[in-house]
């Protein structure tokens, strides 16, 4: 069969590691890709939004699957589009419907579906213009800090963390007066501040019966001891040490099976994946948001660790033979740390030579695996093209001795102003 899979990060290039193992995979092909999903298929030249061009390119390659990375064709309804045309319906598509995106695609959506379905979550109330003086006395009489959120798709920047009255009510006016986050803030979503630990845990549901495909600890702040300004990821690490049988019990039983249960109830299609972005609150897990796709950087980890063959068990959602398939893990732990561009996630230059990559960045079972996230060539070379430009991915015994191979390797790679963080996984030392 062949394949086509969207996106063009860190996220996409390890799918593309992953699915190219897979015995049914003929061709694979990546729009738009990087430098690194090459070495995989052959990437196309088509924008992840651009549903005509991937349709046209969807006939002319003969595509037999669709595989989508990013967050926002699912939010603006790819799923929907290949379902209403003709000529791509026979495609297995991987993908929650428009509706069910909506899980991503609106806080005040995925609170209240929360809600409905009895599952744990942060206290919330929800804003816009039209009680905006109310918002403002919700805040004042608010305990802190306090957590405000864009309802929409604002590209990770849309949750603020505010420690005092007075800024949680500006950042609220700049939201909703100011349009800070255009139209993904006319809505905002003022929650209550949970304090734990942080664990994302990934699942493939045909929105009937799910598997559970990994988990990862994400470090999303700038700077060392989860300091500083929040970024996409700057690393991972996976299996999490207290994600052990009595916690993933919790986490099956009141918020994975719970969720699966709600979006047949309310018949939501989903095809895809789930990322269940969670806190660990004194033992017990709480959701704190939902994503409708893989994390980046968590899934550089989470496939590294999946032995299962994943296009296998894409096609088994897609013929209701998921709840047969065996999954199976890598026993060993992974972690992955991210080079970024100086002055991320402010301004950055791009274009800067990056020196001293392996030629083949990602192989079956080597020990590093060096995953592209923002690179592009120009000419002989290799240069940076985003914030984050590369995720280096290893195996280790034990967390410690895997972020070691992971900075070894980074030791020989060099951009200007590269940087990256040295205390991936320092809470679980
Ligand atoms: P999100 O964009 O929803 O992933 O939120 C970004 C980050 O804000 C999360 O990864 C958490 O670190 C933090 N966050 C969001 N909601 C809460 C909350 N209710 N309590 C504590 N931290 C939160
Ligand atoms: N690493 C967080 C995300 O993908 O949303």
């Amino acid at each position: 069969m062949n394949i086509l899979l969207l996106g063009s990060g860190g996220r996409e290039h390890a799918l593309a590691w992953k699915m190219s193992q897979s015995h049914h995979c003929d061709k694979l092909f990546i729009a738009p890709g990087n430098t690194g999903t090459k070495q995989f298929g052959s990437n196309l030249p088509i924008g992840v939004n651009d549903f005509e061009a991937i349709k046209l390119a969807c006939i002319a390659e003969k595509i037999g699957m669709l595989v989508v990375g990013p967050e926002e064709p699912l939010v603006k309804g790819i799923y929907d589009f290949f379902q209403a045309d003709r000529s791509l319906q026979h495609i297995t598509v991987v993908a929650p419907s428009a509706a069910a995106a909506q899980l991503e695609g609106s806080k005040a959506f995925s609170k209240k579906f929360m809600q409905r379905q009895g599952i744990p979550t942060a206290a919330y109330a929800e804003f816009t213009l039209e009680n905006f003086e109310a918002g403002k006395t919700y805040i004042a009489n608010h305990t802190l800090p306090v957590v405000l959120k864009a309802d929409g798709l604002a590209a990770g920047k849309g949750v603020v963390i505010a420690q005092t009255i007075t800024e949680a009510q500006q950042c609220f006016e700049d939201m909703l007066v100011h349009q800070q986050f255009g139209q993904a803030s006319s809505k905002v979503v003022i929650e209550e501040f949970l304090q734990g630990i942080e664990v994302s845990v990934f699942v493939l549901t045909d929105g009937i019966d799910y598997q559970i495909i990994g988990h990862a600890k994400d470090y999303k702040r700038i700077g060392e001891g989860d300091t500083g300004l929040n970024t996409g990821g700057m690393g991972c690490v996976s299996p999490v040490p207290f994600m052990d049988e009595i916690f993933m019990e919790k986490v099956t039983r009141k918020i994975i099976a719970p969720t699966v249960a709600g979006l047949a109830k309310e018949n939501l299609t989903y095809h895809g994946f789930i990322f269940f972005g969670l806190m660990n609150v004194a033992g017990e897990p709480w959701v704190i948001e939902y994503n409708c796709r893989m994390g980046d950087p968590e899934t550089e980890v989470v496939m590294p660790l999946l032995q299962t063959d994943l296009v296998s068990l894409f096609a088994a959602m897609d013929n209701g033979t998921l709840s047969d398939a065996n999954i199976n893990f890598d026993d060993r732990f992974c972690a992955t740390i991210m080079a970024v561009s100086g002055g991320y996630p402010g301004d950055y230059q791009k274009g800067i030579l990056i020196e001293g990559l392996p030629t083949i960045a990602a192989v079956k079972d080597q020990e590093t695996m060096v995953f592209h996230a923002g690179t592009q060539e120009s000419g002989e070379h290799i240069v940076t093209n985003g914030g984050r430009v590369l995720a280096v991915s290893s195996y280790g015994k034990t967390m410690s001795e895997a972020v070691e191979t992971s900075k070894k390797a980074l030791a020989s790679i060099h951009f200007n102003g590269m940087y990256f963080r040295q205390d991936i996984g320092f809470e679980f030392e």
